[in-house]
């Protein structure tokens, strides 16, 4: 699904034009490099300069484009949003207002990469859920499927509370590094093997506040 290639290579995606990524300054497209700021080249910035792999125009058009189908989908149902923490904090929180639909946001806490670019393979909970799911239609929000180790832990440990009904949105898919197959619901974009930060996803809790999302250099990666 999703497979029109965008206009760097790299990325498939749905239904966003070149177009939708273009800016004044270059912040934020595709192939440019941004600070943390926004600004294409800030001399005072405290993070390195980083290509964009997907601007923050080009995130929020599919972010509003899922949220459509997810509405559409669901049919005025109530849907609880569960949200993955860390990495999907940004994408749900922009993904729920795109949902024209009675909505509770749910948390729940994971981590399997630890300070590494690779992941551990043990997935760990860090938050449990604060209200019960049985009865309820859920949706799980990842920002990116990877091995797809977390995905298939999380489904099976949300099917396991008896919901209505358990659906996986995620923004990125790396399918290059697949372990175990999970099947993908809402996806907005498939990418090569980059290792990528910035709209929530980290390197070492590092870079989440980044508005596009980026290409972090194997030279600034320092696994131990
Ligand atoms: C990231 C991401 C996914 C998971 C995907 O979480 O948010 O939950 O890795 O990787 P996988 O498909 O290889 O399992 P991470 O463990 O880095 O924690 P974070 O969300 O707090 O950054």
């Amino acid at each position: 699904m999703n497979e029109r290639p965008s206009d760097r290579p790299g990325v498939s995606s749905g239904d966003v034009s070149s177009d939708d990524a273009a800016a004044s300054d270059g912040a934020g497209v595709a192939g440019a490099r941004v600070s943390p700021s926004g600004r294409p080249s800030d001399p005072v910035a405290p993070l390195p300069s980083l290509e964009v792999l997907l601007g923050r125009d080009q995130i929020s058009a599919k972010v509003a484009e899922l949220g459509r189908r997810i509405a559409d989908d669901y049919d005025g149902k109530p849907l609880v949003l569960l949200c993955v923490l860390k990495g999907s904090f940004i994408f749900a929180a922009d993904l729920a207002r795109c949902i024209p639909l009675p909505l509770r946001v749910e948390f729940l806490g994971v981590k399997s990469y630890g300070n590494d670019s690779a992941s551990s393979g043990a997935v760990q909970i860090t938050q449990d859920l604060t209200r019960p799911i049985e009865n309820d239609h859920v949706l799980l929000v990842e920002d990116i499927i990877d091995t797809g180790l977390t995905a298939h832990f999380l489904l099976e440990l949300v099917s396991a509370r008896r919901p209505k009904s358990v659906r996986l949105c995620s923004l990125l898919h790396k399918p290059s590094r697949q372990e175990k197959s999970v099947f993908i619901d809402y996806l907005g974009f498939t990418i090569d093997d980059y290792f990528v930060v910035g709209y929530g996803l980290d390197y070492a809790q590092t870079y989440r506040n980044l508005p596009d999302i980026c290409i972090l250099p194997p030279s600034l990666i320092n696994d131990e």
